[in-house]
């Protein structure tokens, strides 16, 4: 990621000069200065080019003279008034592309106010994110250059006060989607736990747990899963304690992922066309632990528990088969139909342990899990499950509110009864009519009627193509709604 500082407005001598505009305004500030400079260049460009301001459209003039080697103008729409955090955010994100042969880039955000300055920059950081660890011969001439981009801001003082949270959110996001793009032979249970030791460096407790441990706390469920796979599980509890000390102690938030470092289907093997996907079977393992590291990061005053399980999918002659009964940490027996349905036999056991150990004022669980959920939803919402329409309504309005967008599903008696079973407690899956929802239901189960919110992340974890401020890949959806949702209710 480029260095962002934010400065006073100076006209650059070299690199890129960016202008943000909007349909209404002329040139000024930056771009005054350098239309001046280069002898009335930029005007002339951008009405050849024919740039009009509009939302995301972008223009690039080569050479305008004044020693920049390019001039990039970046539609902001209509009015500069209407600009919303959303929409700098966008700019931003649309600009990259523009600027990523540079090394040094200025944006005259002079006419933003510092908040929307801050938000252009989020947007350009989030959306030049790339995970390039195993590309050892790509031609110099491909790689992205760009090393500092200077936000030239009215008020530079409260701009970079605006991005300092922000940063930290962004460095989640890009833990998240580092994690999840990792391939499965890198990225191991034991490898995965491994990597959230480095959170203890940003003050979170992280205590890691092994199949021993799990034994001992009966975690039959998660460990059924695992015992096909020559990886050993782990769960992974990280704390984050920023509640003001003084006042009587509250219950922590939790979230809990599903950390499925590769899914073969287990038993009920997955058929092999596209099998590959399902090393991001531990995005919502991958969000918690980005989650963490922003609420970390930006020091949130609130009381946070992340928990992840982590387990491999695999067949073999030690796997567990169609027709096992497994009795979980909460003593609920499960007879496993299809092994395939292992993300729900995890989150069991975790959900379990997060309740007994950490009295959590909600849980939030993410998880990768059903094919049905893009079946009804696509890649555009996320299925969000809740027993609290208080939690369920702040999970869904701040998620509209950073671009993460969720969709409320039915939870109801009439599902759960699909997932009983003829010899044990339930099975763990209830057939293909709303198979998201008997899903939900199943983890339902478990959570001891608690305050509880599921997502179902398997349409929105992975972009199959660039979105604004997300390149295609690994998406760390959740990371900044959570965030969103910690600051907007529970730091208070
Ligand atoms: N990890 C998958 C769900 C998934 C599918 C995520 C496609 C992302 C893309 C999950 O473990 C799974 O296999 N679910 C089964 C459940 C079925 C056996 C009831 C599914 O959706 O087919
Ligand atoms: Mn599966
Ligand atoms: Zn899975």
């Amino acid at each position: 990621m480029p260095d962002i500082a934010f400065v006073k407005p100076a006209l650059p001598r070299a690199g890129a000069l960016v202008l943000p505009l909007t349909e209404d305004a002329a040139l000024a500030g930056l771009g005054k200065q350098a239309d001046e400079a280069t002898g009335g260049a930029i005007a002339r460009g951008l009405d050849a080019a024919k740039f009009k301001g509009r939302k995301g459209q972008t223009t690039t003039l080569w050479a305008p003279g004044a020693g920049l080697t390019k001039v990039v103008a970046v539609g902001l729409g209509k009015k500069a008034g209407d600009l919303a955090a959303s929409g700098a955010e966008a700019a931003g994100g649309a600009l990259a592309a523009a600027i990523a042969q540079e090394r040094e880039a200025t944006i005259a955000a002079e006419g933003l106010a510092p908040g929307l300055a801050a938000s252009l920059a989020l947007g350009l950081a989030l959306r030049a994110w790339r995970f390039d660890r195993y590309r050892t011969t790509e031609k110099e001439e491909d790689k992205p250059k760009l090393e500092r981009v200077a936000v030239a801001a009215s008020d530079a003082t409260r701009a970079k006060a605006a991005f300092a949270p922000m940063q930290a959110v962004a460095d989640g996001v890009f833990l998240a989607r580092e994690l999840v793009s990792e391939p499965p032979n890198v990225l191991t249970p034991a490898a995965c736990a491994e990597r959230c030791k480095a959170l203890a460096k940003l003050g979170i407790d992280v205590e890691i747990l092994g199949p021993k441990e799990m034994r001992k706390l009966g975690f039959g469920a998660l460990l059924g899963v695992a015992q096909g796979s020559a990886n050993e599980p782990r769960m992974v509890v990280m704390k984050w304690s920023g509640a003001p000390k003084g006042k009587k102690a509250g219950k922590p938030l939790a979230f809990i992922g599903k950390g499925v470092t590769f899914d073969t289907g287990g038993i009920s093997i997955k058929p092999a066309a596209g099998m590959e996907d399902m090393k991001w079977d531990m995005a919502g393992a991958g969000t918690v632990i980005g989650l963490m590291a922003a609420l970390a990061g930006r020091k949130a005053k609130a009381d946070v528990v992340g928990i992840v399980g982590l387990v491999e999918n695999m067949p073999s002659g030690t796997a567990q088969r169609p027709g096992d009964v497994v009795t979980s940490a909460s003593g609920q027996t499960i007879e496993v139909i299809n092994t395939d349905a292992e993300g729900r036999l995890v989150l069991a056991d975790v959900i379990h342990y997060c309740i007994e150990k950490h009295d959590p004022r909600f849980m939030v669980d993410l998880a990768t899990l059903t094919g049905a959920i893009i079946i009804a939803l696509g890649h555009e919402h996320a299925g969000l499950f809740s027993n609290d329409d208080t939690l369920a309504q702040r999970i869904e309005a701040a998620g509209k509110a950073v671009g993460e967008a969720a969709w409320r599903m039915p939870l109801g008696e009439a599902y759960d009864k699909q997932i009983k079973s003829d010899i044990a407690d339930m099975k763990n899956v209830g057939g293909r009519p709303g198979g998201s929802i008997t899903a939900a239901q199943f983890i339902q189960r478990f959570v001891q009627g608690r305050p509880w919110a599921h997502l179902d992340i398997a349409g929105t974890a992975w972009a199959t193509k660039d979105q604004p401020t997300v390149p295609k890949g690994a998406t760390a959806y959740g990371v900044r709604m959570l965030d969103r949702l910690v600051s907007d209710h529970y730091e208070g």
